[in-house]
């Protein structure tokens, strides 16, 4: 890649201005180490542009200097897609913090692609909306890293991840130009969906500036319970049930025994119920109307399929119950530097996925642990694999993992995304066929490789 000599220095810093264009390492460190502290890069230069006009003018500079750039929001991101591993300049977006006025008639709203997502949702609940999607990042992670992630969260069984919230989007391509469809029309087929398609691609292939979403009713009435199961086909079963019989259920989460032992401790709190059990879910209803009777009558058909029940009903006995599953990767990073593999499963393979997991890191490396908790109501297991002593583990370890997943018929990204971390692996997923789809579109959109080049498609240089 060109290095960046005085001139193209001061052109960049022309742009954005002297405040907004960091080289010192102490001022660029910050952005250049991943969430998880695992992924570590380099930059010769992080910029900070404060509205579209100079990011488009950004991407131009560096598309005709032959500059890589990687897209940065909240660098919450946990595949290691957010940070400059190749030495590429980091695109911080988290100027770019404007909320429109919500749009009350049509339900939705246009944010720009800095907004956090806590942000977001104190903008639009004072009209009784809430966004869609919600995650334990909330206070750091921002619109346009979420579209790029595609981010799931905690309420996927409701409202579907990212993309389904997203109506249109502002972006600035790879040579610089900008496009914009933000009208919000709830019906257009005309021709393909970009806003689709850049939901989901960490970044490669252009620099998300505005989104357009779509809001849902803010659902005041909560009930939450924990119910703790003895085995994990139990836990399985039971989040089928549900599913079928909570018509308002918002959330069915799940902490395996590790998991719960570890954020037990973190938070110095006791294990609220069923303290030798193998797997616990904590299970939302949300409506206009109190959900408790129907989630209660629902747990009771549960029969015994369940050990025991905690149920939180006001607000504070609700986060008392949520905390033991919001605080887990906190925990774990106390614990080290974790290989964090976001995986899904078919629900029929789960129980076994999650027996075997343990003993395949084994194999693979006899001083490994393995933590993991999900989100059951999508099939979703965070396997998270730490090394002895806190250490990295062997790097077989995700190989190994990820290739038992794709022999069970699951995905090897649920909802993180592949990043640098999984970019080996895509293959497992994603047939010949489909890759060589994702090549095309790739080069298509960005033939110079600016784009987040060590990111989901490697691009190779010529
Ligand atoms: P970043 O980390 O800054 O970037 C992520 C990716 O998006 C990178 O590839 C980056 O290049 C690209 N990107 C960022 N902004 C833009 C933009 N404007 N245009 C183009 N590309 C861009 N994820 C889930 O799905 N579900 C969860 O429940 C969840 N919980 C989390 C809990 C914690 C405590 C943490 C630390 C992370 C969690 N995440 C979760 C992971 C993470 O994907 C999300 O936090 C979020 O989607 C990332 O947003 P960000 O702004 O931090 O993006
Ligand atoms: C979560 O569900 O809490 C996140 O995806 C974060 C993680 O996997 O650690
Ligand atoms: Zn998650």
């Amino acid at each position: 890649m060109p290095s960046i000599d005085k001139a193209l220095f001061q052109e960049f810093e022309a742009i954005v201005g002297a405040t907004h264009a960091l080289h010192q390492d102490e001022l660029v460190a910050s952005y250049t180490t991943d969430w998880t502290g695992r992924f570590r890069g380099h930059t010769p230069l992080v910029l900070r542009p404060g509205d579209t006009e100079e990011v488009a003018q950004i991407v131009s500079v560096a598309a005709d200097a032959g500059i890589a750039l990687v897209p940065q929001g909240g660098n919450t991101g946990l595949v290691g897609g957010s940070v400059p591993l190749g030495g590429e300049i980091v695109l911080s977006l988290l100027r770019l913090d404007g909320c429109e006025p919500v749009d009350v008639l049509a339900q939705q709203v246009t944010l720009e692609a800095g907004v956090t997502l806590a942000r977001a949702q104190s903008h639009v609940s004072p009209f009784n909306l809430d966004v869609g999607v919600d995650l334990a990042a909330r206070d750091s992670c921002t619109i346009g890293g979420m579209i790029a992630t595609n981010a799931g969260g905690i309420n996927v069984v409701r409202y579907g991840p990212m993309r389904d919230q997203l109506l249109g989007v502002e972006a600035v391509m790879a040579d610089g130009s900008t496009i914009s469809r933000l009208e919000g029309l709830e019906k257009d087929n005309t021709g393909y969906h970009l806003p689709g398609l850049l939901a989901g691609s960490e970044g490669s292939l252009a620099v998300i500036t505005k989104a357009r979403l779509r809001l849902h009713p803010h659902l005041e009435e909560r009930c939450s319970a924990m119910l703790a199961f003895n085995s994990v086909q139990d836990a399985v079963s039971a989040t089928a049930q549900l599913r079928h019989s909570v018509l308002d259920l918002q959330a069915v989460e799940v902490i395996f025994r590790g998991a719960m032992e570890l954020v037990s401790d973190y938070i110095s709190t006791s294990i609220p119920v069923g303290s030798d059990a193998s797997a616990w879910l904590i299970v939302e209803a949300a409506s206009t109307s109190d959900p408790t009777d129907q989630l209660a009558g629902a747990i009771d058909d549960l029969g015994t399929l369940v050990m025991d029940v905690a149920v939180g009903r006001d607000s504070a006995s609700r986060a008392g119950l949520w905390q033991f599953r919001e605080k887990i990767t906190e925990a774990i990073a106390t614990q080290g530097t974790p290989h964090k593999l976001d995986v899904t499963l078919p629900a029929s393979r789960l129980a076994e996925f999650v027996s075997e997991i343990p003993q395949i890191v084994e194999t693979v490396d006899s001083g490994a642990t393995t933590v993991m908790f999900g989100h059951l109501g999508d099939g979703n297991v965070h396997v998270n694999v730490l090394g002895r002593g806190g250490l990295e583990p062997d790097e077989g370890v995700e190989s190994a993992v990820l290739t038992y997943v794709a022999h069970l018929g699951g995905s090897i990204s649920a909802e993180h995304g592949i990043g640098t971390a999984k970019k080996d692996f895509l293959h497992l997923s994603r047939s010949e066929a489909e890759l060589d789809i994702f090549r095309a579109i790739k080069s298509s959109l960005d033939p110079e490789g600016i784009l987040s080049p060590n990111t989901l498609i490697p691009y190779e240089h010529q």
